[in-house]
């Protein structure tokens, strides 16, 4: 089979890195890809965002026969539709323009939660300064500001104070920080608890479970600063009980899979506040894997993800799967995986670009990096955005993964000391839960 991914971030890499062992792959491409992707794999072009000629001409000059949307941005400007209405038997990883408006539109998706009456942070949704400053006087703090539209993982913020919480509508309906996607605002009750993401691919009418991951997405150390698009994260993560996630499945995911028939992978993003089955409420739906949850997830499958993918928009499911108490699951090892995102110092705000990274050699075959915002030129990388790449480490436990994933930050520390100042990561992935 061959088959192109769309994206360049850390998950599409980490797609590529897990699609690339299925026996059934023949050629794998990735539009654009990042400098960690094979050279030869890469598309040396424009990511796709909302035109999609080039992309229904590669398609045909190179025989591709599934086409994996790793990012929203395609997903929300209909890329499914205008893919499978030029190629009917095409085959497609990620749902349609209308189901993918649960991430391209956070009012559409609080809608559709007070419908479906999934549990979830209520929610107002304002239009213009004034009405919003008005809101805010009888708002609860803290108080989490999203604007509506896609806003590359930086549209939220939590907010403690009338004051901060202004400033932050200021600019988002006067400075257009999000540009058109803040038009339209939600101010949303904070939720208590600890996160978790829980990843289903759908096939339209059914779901399979993937093992849950555990994200941290402030900027700093212990759940300081900014929230970012994540800045690491682990699997499994058993804060989520059985219990609950068969919760999530009969509350949460069926009324998705009635309602959109929807198909590829449904991100729930959850707070969990208690053990309790119903302990659990919806931080966001996103249409398509969590970064840099997919790098933790993705090394602990078992059977081959391209069949799995594939399944989700008409392959036959002839797979193994694990079932407990009607709810399904793909196979995972035993063990656990943790990820830690090196960024750029400043990530989300202002951070600096073309930093110079150099990769101390990996002796332990338990660890392995991913790309995200980096290139390569002649053999040397440098960063392009504020997520630059993740160690990603498996160990026998979390404890073991971690301290081996820090261990070879230590050696990445001396190899780049010249970039330092320049470079910052979380020193508490995967600590405690
Ligand atoms: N890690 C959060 C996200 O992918 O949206």
């Amino acid at each position: 089979m061959r088959i192109l991914i769309l994206g360049s971030g850390g998950r599409e890499h980490a797609l590529y890195r897990k699609i690339k062992e299925s026996s059934k792959s023949e050629r794998v491409f990735v539009w654009p890809g990042n400098g960690l992707v094979e050279k030869k794999d890469r598309v040396d072009a424009k990511p796709i965002e909302a035109d999609f000629n080039a992309l229904k001409e590669f398609i045909e000059r190179e025989k591709i026969d599934f086409t994996v949307v790793g990012n929203e941005t395609p997903l929300v400007n209909g890329v499914r539709d205008a893919l499978k209405q030029k190629f009917p038997q095409h085959t497609v990883f990620g749902p349609d323009q209308n189901s993918a408006a649960l991430e391209g539109s956070k009012a559409f998706a609080d809608a559709f939660m007070v419908e479906a009456k999934i549990p979830h942070g209520e929610s107002v949704v304002v239009q213009s300064l004034a009405e919003a400053k008005d809101k805010l006087q009888n708002s609860v703090f803290p108080l989490v500001i999203k604007a509506d539209g896609l806003a590359a993982g930086k549209g939220v913020s939590i907010h403690n104070d009338v004051e901060s919480a202004a400033q932050k509508l200021s600019e988002i309906f006067e400075k257009k920080i999000f540009g058109a996607s803040g038009n339209r605002v939600l101010l949303q009750k904070f939720l208590h608890g600890v996160e978790a993401s829980l990843f289903a691919l759908c096939n339209g009418s059914e779901a399979l479970l993937l093992p849950t991951a555990r994200d941290y997405k402030r900027a700093l150390t212990h759940d300081q600063g900014e929230n970012t698009g994540g800045m690491g994260a682990y699997t499994p993560a058993h804060h989520l009980t059985n219990g609950q996630k068969k919760f999530v499945l009969q509350k949460i995911i069926q009324p998705v899979l009635e309602k959109f028939k929807y198909k590829g992978l449904l991100y729930v993003g959850l707070m969990v506040a208690s053990e309790k089955d119903d302990g659990v409420a919806v931080v966001e739906f996103n249409v398509r894997w969590g970064d840099p949850e997919t790098q933790s997830i993705l090394p602990l499958l078992e059977g081959d993800l391209l069949e799995y993918l594939c399944w989700t928009d008409g392959g036959a499911a002839d797979f193994p799967l694990l079932s407990s108490e009607g709810v399904k699951f793909i196979p995972y090892m035993r063990g656990a995986v943790v990820n830690v995102v090196i960024s750029a110092k400043g990530y989300p705000a202002n951070f600096k670009k073309s930093i110079p990274i150099v990769f101390p050699k990996i002796k332990d075959a338990k660890l392995h990096t991913i790309g995200a915002g980096i290139r390569e030129e002649n053999g040397k990388y440098f960063s392009t955005g504020g997520r630059i790449f993740s160690i990603v480490s498996y160990g026998k436990t979390k404890d073991e993964a971690r301290e081996n994933a820090y261990k070879y930050l230590k050696d990445f520390s001396v190899a780049n000391s010249h970039s330092m100042p320049d470079l910052y990561w979380r020193e508490d992935i995967a600590q405690g839960i």
